[in-house]
């Protein structure tokens, strides 16, 4: 059965491969927690399987080529829940950071560098240790990138850049009435580790909203998709509609 799904998923991407395909997807893994409760499972468990279902994801992206996925791991926001999940969640990261760079593992497996975007001094000492292990690790991979954004808003990313804009013209002499958002977009994490332009955002568990997550990134060439699957129930199946949009658009635009 197994070797019957692995070559039916292979079989799917390969006719998928045929068609145009996106540089950079962005994840809002939205539902960990309705999904535990759809399951009976506890809180953790649904974060759990929602790392679960990031290594699947991700899996499906290093064989469709796609360069870069960015994904919303932790929002700044998601200090204000309970300490027990807040906990949960650092102690998954903390665990789960290293091992997928080990070697062997699949960000190694696929040549896929990690690097964690965010407001990493809020983040405890012994995860900000693993984040940097983690990216130490994955520093020579050059085939792909994994941007995990933790702990992020795309406010506080907004603004981090533009201080640090406007420090570097005044430490450069640099007449201030000449910033651009060019200069600011330079100074975004995401544009500091070398992401390509965001071709598709998909939210998970049917909520319409990017609560606070590349709304710079989110041009208007980005495809917003939502889909009402829980993140950790969330696979080929519904990026295959999600992909097959993505290819009718571009080709409706090179007509
Ligand atoms: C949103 O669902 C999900 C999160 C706040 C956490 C996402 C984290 C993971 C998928 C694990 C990722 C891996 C690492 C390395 C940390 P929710 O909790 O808001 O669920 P709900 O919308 O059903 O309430």
């Amino acid at each position: 059965m197994k070797w019957l799904t692995d070559n039916l998923e292979r079989f799917l991407i390969w006719v998928l491969s045929s068609g145009p395909l996106p540089r950079h997807v962005a994840f809002v893994m939205d539902g960990n927690r309705r999904y535990a409760r759809q399951h009976q499972k506890r809180v953790f468990e649904g974060h759990s399987d929602g790392f679960m279902a990031l290594r699947r994801v991700l899996r499906i992206c290093m064989l469709l080529g796609v360069e870069t996925v960015t994904v919303y791991a932790f929002s700044i926001e998601n200090f204000k829940r309970s300490q027990e999940e807040v906990e949960a969640l650092m102690s998954l990261a903390e665990d789960k950071l290293i091992e997928l760079c080990e070697h062997g593992d699949l960000l190694d497996q696929y040549g896929v560098r990690l690097n964690v975007l965010g407001k990493r001094d809020l983040l405890p000492e012994s995860v900000r240790a693993a984040a940097e292990r983690a990216e130490s690790l994955t520093r020579q991979n050059d085939k792909a990138m994994l941007n995990l954004c933790m702990p992020y808003t795309s406010r506080e990313e907004m603004a981090t850049a533009l201080q640090s804009t406007v420090e570097e013209a005044l430490a450069s002499d640099v007449d201030l009435s000449s910033l651009s958002e060019k200069d600011v977009d330079k100074h975004l994490y995401t544009s500091q580790v070398g992401s390509p332009p965001v071709d598709i955002l998909i939210r998970t568990s049917g909520v319409k909203r990017l609560s606070d997550f590349l709304l710079w990134q989110c041009c208007e060439d980005t495809q917003i998709q939502f889909t009402p699957t829980y993140w950790p129930d969330f696979g080929l199946r519904d990026m295959i509609p999600i992909l097959l949009d993505y290819q009718r658009s571009m080709w409706s635009r090179q007509r």
